[in-house]
């Protein structure tokens, strides 16, 4: 895929808009994970390098055109200045007057945070009036928030059409690294999947059991799937609205001899607590009323051997509460599963790229990408409208 390049830019003196994916999770007003804070970097200072005034324009959250204390942009600010090593300004708002002024007074590589652009409901419905007056801010419009490409906003796509638009340095090096898997991946082939909700995953399923030989599902996901085959999952999560979608999933992978393979056992507790009683069972024998919060350790030994054969991997979602140590396991040890791989291996998701980094495992992945359902949208072959604005 032929991109129009930041590097293929005379920014100097330009006043460039750059919008960045900061939708990153916090916690008392501090940024938990800044790694998309991080991944931004390259094309921040390749601008201010090169002389240009740097407006970021970012989405955090799903605050559906309201004003929402919580998730205002000061905490990514005050990352940013520490990862930068240098200040920079953060305004209350992304358009209107105070927002002009600001950017008039900005001289060469002057960085100006704006505030989260979902705080106006225009953003999303992508409306042309509040599109043009994000244009008007700029000469020249980079989109680096790989994140959100597969979302047709007005500060993804309606910006494109009234700016010279580019790709920055995160999105390139995203659609490079993902790109063998959409043109010839190798085979062995194969999908690691997990995460809470069955309702998100199963698109890219219903996608990935046409292209891979081999699916390995865990995390909340695994649960409905087993559900759907008439296992008595106790109290774990079951989505009932998507059981003929898994039908469906799993008659398209009869056909195209894809094999899925699900938990046989499981970590099983009565509650998602740190503090629980949790205990190895089969996935017939989880015991009334308690949950499965990870995959057990024969299941870990099937996905691992799936993994050893592998030549290339995607894995998005954990495989169970990772986040308390008593579920971590699964998840940690089919980390170490693709990082000692020779696989061409790819991380999507926030989550599952946040473990391997917990794991200090994310150096052993090929690729970790910042996107979640943007890589999925990608690997599908979906239509990425925010990439589209930047085809050569
Ligand atoms: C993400 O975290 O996947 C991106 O920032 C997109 O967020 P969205 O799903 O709210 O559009």
């Amino acid at each position: 895929m032929e991109l129009r390049k930041i590097q293929d830019a005379q920014v100097e003196g330009k006043t460039v808009l750059v919008r960045v994916d900061y939708n990153v999770p916090l916690e008392d007003g501090r940024v938990l994970d800044e790694r998309r804070i991080a991944s931004s970097l390259p094309t921040i200072t390749w601008l201010a390098d090169h002389g240009a005034k740097i407006i970021l324009l970012s989405h955090l959250g799903r605050p559906e055109g309201k004003v929402v204390e919580e998730l205002r942009l000061d905490p990514v600010a005050k990352s940013l200045e520490t990862l930068l090593g240098r200040p920079i300004t953060k305004l209350d708002d992304c358009v209107g007057d105070a927002v002009i002024d600001a950017v008039s007074a900005m001289k060469p590589a002057d960085v100006l945070l704006l505030e989260n652009v979902r705080f106006h409901r225009e953003e999303t419905t992508n409306e042309p009036t509040f599109t043009h007056q994000l244009a008007d801010l700029a000469d020249l419009f980079v989109n680096d928030a790989f994140a959100t490409m597969h979302r047709a906003h007005a500060s993804t796509v309606g910006i494109s059409d009234h700016l010279p638009s580019y790709a920055g340095i995160l999105v390139q090096a995203e659609i490079q690294a993902l790109s063998p898997l959409l043109e010839s991946p190798q085979h062995p082939y194969v999908a690691v999947v997990g995460g809470k909700k069955a309702q998100s995953k199963l698109g890219p399923l219903r996608d990935l059991a046409r292209q891979v030989d081999e699916i390995m599902i865990g995390g909340g996901v695994a649960m409905t799937f087993l559900h759907a085959m008439g296992i008595d999952v106790g109290a774990s999560t079951v989505d009932h609205k998507v059981l003929e979608e898994v039908d469906e999933i799993r008659r398209i992978a009869i056909q195209t001899n894809t094999t899925i393979h699900l938990p046989i056992d499981v970590v099983a507790a009565a509650e998602l607590s740190p503090d629980s009683e949790a205990k190895v069972c089969s996935v017939n024998d989880i015991p009334d009323g308690w949950h499965a919060f990870d995959i057990g350790p024969q299941t870990v030994q099937l996905f691992l051997e799936q993994i050893a054969k592998a030549k290339t991997i995607v894995w998005t979602g954990p495989m169970g509460a990772y986040e308390i140590a008593s579920f971590s396991t699964g998840t940690r040890d089919i980390a170490v599963g693709v990082a000692q791989s020779d696989a061409y291996s790819i991380i999507g998701g926030g989550e599952t790229g946040e473990a391997m980094e917990r794991f200090g495992l994310a150096e052993g992945a090929s690729f970790v990408s910042t996107g979640g359902g943007a890589c999925l949208a990608l690997l599908r072959g979906k239509t990425m409208p925010a990439l589209e604005a930047l085809r050569a």
